[in-house]
Protein backbone atom coordinates (compact mmCIF):
# COMPACT_ATOMS: atom_id res chain seq x y z
CA UNK A 1 0.00 0.00 0.00
CA UNK A 2 1.11 3.52 -1.09
CA UNK A 3 1.73 6.23 2.00
CA UNK A 4 -0.91 7.71 -0.38
CA UNK A 5 -3.44 5.04 -0.37
CA UNK A 6 -2.81 4.34 3.75
CA UNK A 7 -3.77 7.91 4.06
CA UNK A 8 -6.81 7.89 1.83
CA UNK A 9 -7.98 5.03 3.91
CA UNK A 10 -7.30 7.11 7.06
CA UNK A 11 -9.47 9.48 5.49
CA UNK A 12 -12.48 7.23 5.24
CA UNK A 13 -12.28 6.12 8.99
CA UNK A 14 -11.97 9.64 9.64
CA UNK A 15 -15.14 10.29 7.42
CA UNK A 16 -17.07 7.27 9.07
CA UNK A 17 -17.50 8.24 12.85
CA UNK A 18 -18.03 12.13 11.74
CA UNK A 19 -21.18 13.11 14.09
CA UNK A 20 -19.90 10.43 16.62
CA UNK A 21 -16.86 12.19 18.29
CA UNK A 22 -17.75 16.14 19.06
CA UNK A 23 -16.73 17.90 20.58
CA UNK A 24 -13.48 15.94 19.90
CA UNK A 25 -12.19 15.23 16.33
CA UNK A 26 -12.87 12.50 14.20
CA UNK A 27 -9.68 11.01 13.40
CA UNK A 28 -8.58 7.96 11.08
CA UNK A 29 -5.48 6.10 11.54
CA UNK A 30 -3.83 2.99 9.78
CA UNK A 31 -0.73 1.49 10.98
CA UNK A 32 1.32 -0.38 7.95
CA UNK A 33 3.93 -3.15 8.74
CA UNK A 34 7.88 -3.32 8.20
CA UNK A 35 6.87 -4.24 4.17
CA UNK A 36 3.89 -1.83 4.24
CA UNK A 37 1.24 -3.82 4.80
CA UNK A 38 -1.89 -2.48 6.71
CA UNK A 39 -2.04 -4.28 9.76
CA UNK A 40 -3.95 -2.10 11.91
CA UNK A 41 -6.96 0.60 11.20
CA UNK A 42 -9.07 2.79 13.76
CA UNK A 43 -11.20 5.99 14.08
CA UNK A 44 -11.80 8.13 17.24
CA UNK A 45 -14.37 6.38 19.92
CA UNK A 46 -16.97 8.88 21.52
CA UNK A 47 -16.09 10.91 23.87
CA UNK A 48 -14.03 9.35 26.75
CA UNK A 49 -12.94 6.85 24.60
CA UNK A 50 -9.87 5.98 22.98
CA UNK A 51 -8.57 7.80 20.16
CA UNK A 52 -7.70 6.86 16.71
CA UNK A 53 -4.12 6.03 16.85
CA UNK A 54 -5.04 3.30 19.73
CA UNK A 55 -7.63 1.89 18.13
CA UNK A 56 -5.61 1.13 15.11
CA UNK A 57 -2.85 -0.34 17.27
CA UNK A 58 -4.29 -2.50 19.41
CA UNK A 59 -5.69 -4.28 16.12
CA UNK A 60 -1.99 -4.42 14.83
CA UNK A 61 0.07 -5.59 17.91
CA UNK A 62 3.41 -6.68 17.72
CA UNK A 63 3.00 -6.35 13.77
CA UNK A 64 3.18 -2.57 14.43
CA UNK A 65 6.58 -2.87 15.18
CA UNK A 66 9.19 -1.45 12.79
CA UNK A 67 6.13 0.13 11.12
CA UNK A 68 4.61 3.33 9.76
CA UNK A 69 1.54 5.24 11.18
CA UNK A 70 -0.99 7.39 9.01
CA UNK A 71 -2.79 9.52 10.82
CA UNK A 72 -5.51 12.52 9.69
CA UNK A 73 -4.51 14.76 12.63
CA UNK A 74 -1.08 15.00 14.20
CA UNK A 75 -0.88 12.45 17.26
CA UNK A 76 -1.44 14.20 20.76
CA UNK A 77 1.07 14.46 23.31
CA UNK A 78 -0.86 15.26 26.03
CA UNK A 79 -2.91 13.44 28.75
CA UNK A 80 -6.93 14.35 28.64
CA UNK A 81 -9.78 12.09 29.30
CA UNK A 82 -7.00 9.75 27.74
CA UNK A 83 -2.81 9.15 27.93
CA UNK A 84 -0.64 10.46 25.25
CA UNK A 85 -0.90 8.91 21.53
CA UNK A 86 2.94 9.70 20.98
CA UNK A 87 3.54 7.31 24.05
CA UNK A 88 1.52 4.33 22.30
CA UNK A 89 2.88 4.98 18.95
CA UNK A 90 6.84 4.84 20.98
CA UNK A 91 5.87 1.62 22.88
CA UNK A 92 4.55 0.00 20.00
CA UNK A 93 7.87 0.76 18.56
CA UNK A 94 6.69 2.64 15.09
CA UNK A 95 8.92 4.09 12.93
CA UNK A 96 7.34 6.68 10.84
CA UNK A 97 4.21 8.78 11.84
CA UNK A 98 2.41 10.72 8.88
CA UNK A 99 0.21 12.88 9.84
CA UNK A 100 -2.13 15.26 7.75
CA UNK A 101 -3.17 18.47 9.88
CA UNK A 102 -1.33 19.65 12.75
CA UNK A 103 -3.38 19.71 15.99
CA UNK A 104 -4.01 23.17 16.61
CA UNK A 105 -5.78 23.28 20.30
CA UNK A 106 -3.14 24.77 22.28
CA UNK A 107 -3.02 21.32 24.78
CA UNK A 108 -2.90 18.93 22.58
CA UNK A 109 -0.09 20.05 19.95
CA UNK A 110 3.80 19.15 20.59
CA UNK A 111 2.89 15.74 19.48
CA UNK A 112 5.37 15.81 16.04
CA UNK A 113 8.39 17.25 18.46
CA UNK A 114 7.63 14.75 21.04
CA UNK A 115 8.14 11.93 18.05
CA UNK A 116 10.96 13.22 16.52
CA UNK A 117 12.69 14.30 20.26
CA UNK A 118 12.70 9.96 20.28
CA UNK A 119 13.92 9.56 17.38
CA UNK A 120 10.70 9.06 15.26
CA UNK A 121 10.38 10.63 11.77
CA UNK A 122 7.11 13.03 11.98
CA UNK A 123 6.10 13.89 8.72
CA UNK A 124 3.07 16.77 8.48
CA UNK A 125 0.72 17.46 5.24
CA UNK A 126 0.56 14.38 3.07
CA UNK A 127 -3.28 14.81 1.68
CA UNK A 128 -3.80 17.74 3.93
CA UNK A 129 -6.14 19.37 1.74
CA UNK A 130 -8.76 16.15 1.63
CA UNK A 131 -8.50 16.31 5.47
CA UNK A 132 -9.46 20.06 6.22
CA UNK A 133 -12.22 20.25 3.61
CA UNK A 134 -13.44 17.09 4.77
CA UNK A 135 -13.70 15.14 7.67
CA UNK A 136 -12.05 17.66 9.92
CA UNK A 137 -13.50 20.48 8.19
CA UNK A 138 -15.73 21.74 11.23
CA UNK A 139 -13.78 20.67 13.93
CA UNK A 140 -10.90 22.58 12.38
CA UNK A 141 -13.53 25.76 12.60
CA UNK A 142 -14.58 25.66 15.67
CA UNK A 143 -11.02 25.38 17.28
CA UNK A 144 -10.12 28.29 15.71
CA UNK A 145 -13.29 30.78 15.87
CA UNK A 146 -14.61 28.99 19.08
CA UNK A 147 -18.36 28.49 16.95
CA UNK A 148 -19.86 25.31 15.86
CA UNK A 149 -18.76 25.38 11.66
CA UNK A 150 -22.64 25.93 10.13
CA UNK A 151 -23.54 24.22 6.27
CA UNK A 152 -26.00 25.98 4.83
CA UNK A 153 -28.42 23.08 2.93
CA UNK A 154 -31.39 24.38 0.65
CA UNK A 155 -33.08 23.19 -2.26
CA UNK A 156 -34.26 25.61 -4.88
CA UNK A 157 -35.44 25.23 -8.45
CA UNK A 158 -33.19 26.74 -11.19
CA UNK A 159 -34.99 30.10 -10.72
CA UNK A 160 -33.93 30.46 -7.24
CA UNK A 161 -37.35 29.41 -5.81
CA UNK A 162 -37.35 27.08 -2.20
CA UNK A 163 -41.35 26.92 -2.39
CA UNK A 164 -44.25 27.79 -4.83
CA UNK A 165 -45.70 30.90 -4.49
CA UNK A 166 -48.76 29.35 -2.28
CA UNK A 167 -45.67 28.10 -0.13
CA UNK A 168 -45.32 24.37 -1.31
CA UNK A 169 -42.13 23.11 -1.31
CA UNK A 170 -42.04 18.83 -0.98
CA UNK A 171 -40.62 17.50 -2.93
CA UNK A 172 -38.42 20.29 -4.49
CA UNK A 173 -35.42 18.45 -5.04
CA UNK A 174 -35.50 14.50 -6.02
CA UNK A 175 -35.39 11.36 -4.07
CA UNK A 176 -31.52 11.22 -4.55
CA UNK A 177 -30.90 14.48 -3.46
CA UNK A 178 -33.24 13.91 0.09
CA UNK A 179 -31.43 10.37 0.67
CA UNK A 180 -27.56 12.23 0.68
CA UNK A 181 -29.50 14.99 3.14
CA UNK A 182 -30.58 12.06 5.40
CA UNK A 183 -27.01 10.63 5.30
CA UNK A 184 -25.74 13.90 5.72
CA UNK A 185 -28.06 14.58 8.68
CA UNK A 186 -25.97 11.38 10.30
CA UNK A 187 -23.10 13.07 9.92
CA UNK A 188 -23.01 16.82 11.44
CA UNK A 189 -24.28 17.09 15.15
CA UNK A 190 -27.40 19.33 14.74
CA UNK A 191 -29.63 20.59 12.18
CA UNK A 192 -31.34 23.79 12.38
CA UNK A 193 -34.75 25.77 11.32
CA UNK A 194 -36.80 28.63 12.02
CA UNK A 195 -39.86 28.51 13.38
CA UNK A 196 -41.39 29.38 9.79
CA UNK A 197 -40.16 26.67 8.08
CA UNK A 198 -41.67 24.40 11.14
CA UNK A 199 -45.08 26.51 10.91
CA UNK A 200 -45.82 25.76 7.14
CA UNK A 201 -43.93 22.16 6.71
CA UNK A 202 -44.42 20.52 9.97
CA UNK A 203 -40.54 18.83 9.19
CA UNK A 204 -39.61 16.23 11.37
CA UNK A 205 -36.04 17.35 11.15
CA UNK A 206 -34.92 13.59 11.76
CA UNK A 207 -32.42 11.21 9.58
CA UNK A 208 -34.43 8.55 7.48
CA UNK A 209 -33.79 5.88 5.40
CA UNK A 210 -35.90 5.73 2.26
CA UNK A 211 -38.62 3.54 3.61
CA UNK A 212 -38.98 6.47 6.40
CA UNK A 213 -37.00 4.30 9.63
CA UNK A 214 -34.94 6.43 11.50
CA UNK A 215 -31.57 6.20 11.25
CA UNK A 216 -29.54 4.82 14.23
CA UNK A 217 -27.87 8.10 14.87
CA UNK A 218 -29.66 11.26 15.27
CA UNK A 219 -28.35 15.07 15.74
CA UNK A 220 -30.10 17.11 17.61
CA UNK A 221 -32.54 19.11 16.31
CA UNK A 222 -32.86 22.99 16.89
CA UNK A 223 -35.92 25.23 16.40
CA UNK A 224 -35.27 29.13 16.02
CA UNK A 225 -37.32 31.75 17.02
CA UNK A 226 -40.04 33.15 19.39
CA UNK A 227 -43.43 31.96 18.21
CA UNK A 228 -44.69 29.32 20.14
CA UNK A 229 -44.94 25.80 18.66
CA UNK A 230 -47.73 23.80 18.75
CA UNK A 231 -47.63 20.69 20.63
CA UNK A 232 -48.41 18.58 18.03
CA UNK A 233 -45.43 19.91 15.93
CA UNK A 234 -43.40 16.66 14.61
CA UNK A 235 -40.03 18.24 15.43
CA UNK A 236 -41.44 18.02 18.99
CA UNK A 237 -41.63 14.15 19.06
CA UNK A 238 -39.40 11.97 20.74
CA UNK A 239 -37.47 10.43 17.93
CA UNK A 240 -34.55 12.97 18.37
CA UNK A 241 -33.59 15.86 21.59
CA UNK A 242 -34.73 18.80 20.14
CA UNK A 243 -33.68 22.32 21.73
CA UNK A 244 -36.01 25.55 21.33
CA UNK A 245 -33.74 28.71 21.02
CA UNK A 246 -35.54 31.83 21.36
CA UNK A 247 -33.59 34.31 20.13
CA UNK A 248 -33.38 35.65 16.45
CA UNK A 249 -29.43 36.06 17.23
CA UNK A 250 -27.63 33.68 15.01
CA UNK A 251 -24.23 34.44 17.55
CA UNK A 252 -26.69 33.39 20.71
CA UNK A 253 -28.33 30.00 18.86
CA UNK A 254 -24.21 29.46 17.80
CA UNK A 255 -23.20 29.89 21.49
CA UNK A 256 -26.09 28.16 23.03
CA UNK A 257 -25.18 25.10 20.62
CA UNK A 258 -21.41 25.08 21.31
CA UNK A 259 -22.09 25.23 24.85
CA UNK A 260 -24.04 21.71 24.32
CA UNK A 261 -20.61 20.22 22.33
CA UNK A 262 -21.95 21.03 19.37
CA UNK A 263 -19.30 21.65 16.31
CA UNK A 264 -20.96 21.09 12.88
CA UNK A 265 -24.30 22.42 12.13
CA UNK A 266 -26.61 21.69 9.16
CA UNK A 267 -28.85 24.82 8.71
CA UNK A 268 -31.86 23.42 6.91
CA UNK A 269 -33.64 27.03 6.42
CA UNK A 270 -35.59 28.66 5.51
CA UNK A 271 -34.95 32.04 3.72
CA UNK A 272 -35.83 33.84 6.30
CA UNK A 273 -33.61 32.43 8.90
CA UNK A 274 -30.65 31.43 6.35
CA UNK A 275 -30.40 35.46 5.33
CA UNK A 276 -30.05 36.24 8.78
CA UNK A 277 -27.24 33.88 9.13
CA UNK A 278 -25.91 34.89 5.91
CA UNK A 279 -25.84 38.51 6.91
CA UNK A 280 -24.25 38.18 10.38
CA UNK A 281 -21.46 36.06 8.21
CA UNK A 282 -22.05 32.81 9.74
CA UNK A 283 -22.71 30.40 6.92
CA UNK A 284 -19.56 28.51 6.46
CA UNK A 285 -20.29 26.22 3.78
CA UNK A 286 -23.13 25.63 1.39
CA UNK A 287 -24.55 22.99 -0.35
CA UNK A 288 -27.50 23.47 -2.82
CA UNK A 289 -29.07 21.32 -4.84
CA UNK A 290 -30.39 22.57 -7.67
CA UNK A 291 -33.73 21.45 -9.48
CA UNK A 292 -34.45 21.37 -13.09
CA UNK A 293 -37.52 23.04 -12.54
CA UNK A 294 -39.03 26.32 -12.59
CA UNK A 295 -41.22 28.29 -10.15
CA UNK A 296 -41.42 31.68 -11.67
CA UNK A 297 -43.01 32.82 -7.57
CA UNK A 298 -42.36 32.10 -4.45
CA UNK A 299 -39.83 32.57 -2.02
CA UNK A 300 -36.17 33.12 -2.94
CA UNK A 301 -33.64 30.80 -1.36
CA UNK A 302 -32.22 33.30 0.50
CA UNK A 303 -34.08 36.22 2.36
CA UNK A 304 -32.72 39.53 3.43
CA UNK A 305 -28.96 39.30 3.96
CA UNK A 306 -28.21 42.81 4.45
CA UNK A 307 -27.08 43.43 0.74
CA UNK A 308 -29.02 46.69 -1.11
CA UNK A 309 -25.97 47.13 -3.87
CA UNK A 310 -24.10 44.62 -6.41
CA UNK A 311 -21.20 45.56 -3.66
CA UNK A 312 -22.33 44.60 -0.80
CA UNK A 313 -23.07 40.89 -2.68
CA UNK A 314 -21.54 38.26 -0.50
CA UNK A 315 -18.47 36.75 -3.00
CA UNK A 316 -18.48 32.77 -3.05
CA UNK A 317 -15.65 30.36 -4.43
CA UNK A 318 -17.29 27.24 -5.85
CA UNK A 319 -15.80 23.93 -4.52
CA UNK A 320 -17.84 21.56 -6.26
CA UNK A 321 -20.36 20.79 -8.58
CA UNK A 322 -21.76 16.93 -8.95
CA UNK A 323 -25.02 15.11 -10.52
CA UNK A 324 -27.07 14.37 -7.81
CA UNK A 325 -29.90 12.14 -9.40
CA UNK A 326 -31.56 14.74 -11.45
CA UNK A 327 -30.57 17.79 -9.27
CA UNK A 328 -27.40 19.35 -9.62
CA UNK A 329 -25.45 19.71 -6.38
CA UNK A 330 -23.34 23.02 -5.79
CA UNK A 331 -21.07 22.69 -2.73
CA UNK A 332 -19.54 26.78 -2.13
CA UNK A 333 -17.65 28.38 1.04
CA UNK A 334 -17.35 32.21 1.02
CA UNK A 335 -14.52 33.91 -0.49
CA UNK A 336 -13.34 35.40 2.71
CA UNK A 337 -13.05 31.69 3.91
CA UNK A 338 -10.25 31.54 6.57
CA UNK A 339 -10.58 27.54 6.98
N1 LIG B 1 -36.53 24.23 -0.16
C1 LIG B 1 -35.87 24.37 0.96
O1 LIG B 1 -34.68 24.04 1.03
C2 LIG B 1 -36.56 24.93 2.15
C3 LIG B 1 -35.97 24.79 3.40
C4 LIG B 1 -36.63 25.34 4.49
C5 LIG B 1 -37.81 26.05 4.30
N2 LIG B 1 -38.35 26.16 3.08
C6 LIG B 1 -39.61 26.89 2.86
O2 LIG B 1 -39.44 28.19 3.42
C7 LIG B 1 -40.70 28.65 3.88
C8 LIG B 1 -40.54 29.18 5.30
O3 LIG B 1 -39.69 30.28 5.25
P1 LIG B 1 -39.37 31.19 6.48
O4 LIG B 1 -38.35 32.16 6.01
O5 LIG B 1 -40.61 31.68 7.09
O6 LIG B 1 -38.74 30.12 7.49
P2 LIG B 1 -37.59 30.19 8.57
O7 LIG B 1 -36.45 30.99 8.13
O8 LIG B 1 -37.32 28.76 8.92
O9 LIG B 1 -38.27 30.84 9.82
C9 LIG B 1 -38.47 32.20 9.91
C10 LIG B 1 -38.60 32.57 11.35
O10 LIG B 1 -37.37 32.41 12.00
C11 LIG B 1 -37.34 33.26 13.13
N3 LIG B 1 -36.08 34.00 13.14
C12 LIG B 1 -34.97 33.55 13.73
N4 LIG B 1 -33.98 34.40 13.58
C13 LIG B 1 -34.45 35.44 12.86
C14 LIG B 1 -33.89 36.66 12.39
N5 LIG B 1 -32.63 37.00 12.66
N6 LIG B 1 -34.67 37.48 11.65
C15 LIG B 1 -35.94 37.15 11.37
N7 LIG B 1 -36.51 36.01 11.83
C16 LIG B 1 -35.79 35.16 12.56
C17 LIG B 1 -38.56 34.14 13.05
O11 LIG B 1 -39.48 33.51 13.89
P3 LIG B 1 -40.27 34.19 15.12
O12 LIG B 1 -41.21 35.14 14.49
O13 LIG B 1 -40.91 33.00 15.74
O14 LIG B 1 -39.26 34.84 16.00
C18 LIG B 1 -38.99 33.98 11.62
O15 LIG B 1 -40.36 34.17 11.44
C19 LIG B 1 -41.66 27.50 3.79
O16 LIG B 1 -42.45 27.66 2.63
C20 LIG B 1 -40.75 26.31 3.61
O17 LIG B 1 -41.37 25.30 2.89
C21 LIG B 1 -37.75 25.62 1.98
Amino acid sequence: MTPEQAMRDAIALSEAVRGTTSPNPPVGAVICDADGTPVGRGATQPPGGPHAEIMALREAGDRARGGTAYVTLEPCAHHGRTPPCTDALLDAGVRAVHYAVPDPTPAAQGGAAALAQAGVAADEGLLAEDVRRGPLRAWLHHVRTGRPHVTWKYAATLDGRVAAADGTSQWISGEAARAEVHALRTKVDAIVAGTGTVLADDPRLTARDADGTLLSRQPLRVVVGTTELPETARVLDDAAETVIVATRDPDKVLAVLAERGVVDVLLEGGPTLAGAFAKAGRIDRLIGYLAPALAGAGPAALGDAGVSTITDMHRWVVEEVTMTGDDVRVSAVPATRQD
